[in-house]
């Protein structure tokens, strides 16, 4: 199914296959590469978009209306809608009221499936497969939404996991479910075995405390001199956008990956928008 969607995404050219289709994007949130990502998938395959980038502010929510009731009105709109919203569960809560397909394009702290398919896409593209791999999510993984998708989706394929993370930040039980993964808070012990090095960033916005960011922040500084100590055929992922994560001059080794992400991303979404609307 997910390699399936890889294939398609791969070979699909930008004809007008979504001629007449409507696809909605609310976003409560903001957004550069997923929103446009979307709008840019769409418009490529002959589709129209309305969107509203600041939800949160400008339509009906500041009224109180319910995402229920949202979903309700804007699937008599749309032929599908894609959303993202501050609060985990939320993207959920609003499909309950749509009568189209809803994407969840970033609900809270909870999940960011598209990232991960483009994530798990990139990482096909590059290396070829997703078994046999040993992959490391890096950073944030309490609060870092794309680490809890991509941590499901690799579920899927025969790659070992390797956590990476300050002990503040480590992966939840409830994400985890039990599964057996290596689990340790220094980059530079384990980078020289990793295949891909999935690299996040400490998500500021979902902590209440901020001294308690502060602590974690810069956490993981991914340098020359750590790219070194990597394999030589390694590659870099980030969903971007980046803080310091990761030094400017790993942009120009051919490890780093995360800019050529963007033009994934599209074809991903494309081939998904396809797969949900014909
Ligand atoms: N990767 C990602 O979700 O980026 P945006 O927040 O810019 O959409």
């Amino acid at each position: 199914m997910l390699i399936s969607l890889f294939e398609e995404a791969k070979s699909l050219s930008s004809d007008s296959v979504l001629n007449g289709k409507i696809m909605a994007a609310l976003f409560f949130e903001p957004s550069t590469r997923t929103r446009f990502s979307f709008e840019a998938a769409m418009l490529r395959l002959g589709g129209s978009v309305i969107s509203n980038a600041d939800m949160l502010k400008t339509s009906s929510a500041t009224k109180k209306e319910t995402l229920y009731d949202t979903g309700k009105v804007i699937s008599q709109m749309a032929d599908v809608i894609v959303m993202r919203h501050p609060e985990a569960g939320s993207v959920a809560e609003l499909a309950k009221g749509s009568s189209v397909p809803v994407i969840n394009a970033g609900d809270g702290a909870n999940e960011h499936p598209t990232q991960a398919l483009m994530d798990l896409f990139t990482i096909w593209m590059e290396k070829g497969t997703l078994d046999g791999l040993k992959i490391g999510l890096v950073g944030d993984l309490k609060y870092g939404r794309v680490p809890h998708s991509q941590f499901d989706l690799l579920k899927h394929f025969d790659s070992e996991i390797v956590l990476i993370s300050p002990e503040s930040l480590k992966m939840p039980e409830g994400i985890l479910e039990g599964r057996d993964c290596v689990e340790v808070d220094n980059l530079s012990e384990v980078i020289g075995d990793l295949d891909v090095i999935a690299m996040s960033r400490v998500q500021k916005e979902r902590f209440d405390d901020e001294s308690e960011y502060e602590r974690v922040a810069g956490s993981y500084v991914l340098n020359g001199a750590l790219m070194e100590m990597a394999k030589s055929d390694a590659i870099v992922i980030h969903p971007l956008p980046r803080v310091d994560e990761i030094a400017l001059e790993v942009d120009s080794d051919p490890r780093a990956k995360y800019f050529d992400q963007v033009a994934y991303g599209v074809s991903l979404r494309k081939a998904l928008l396809k797969s949900v609307l014909l």
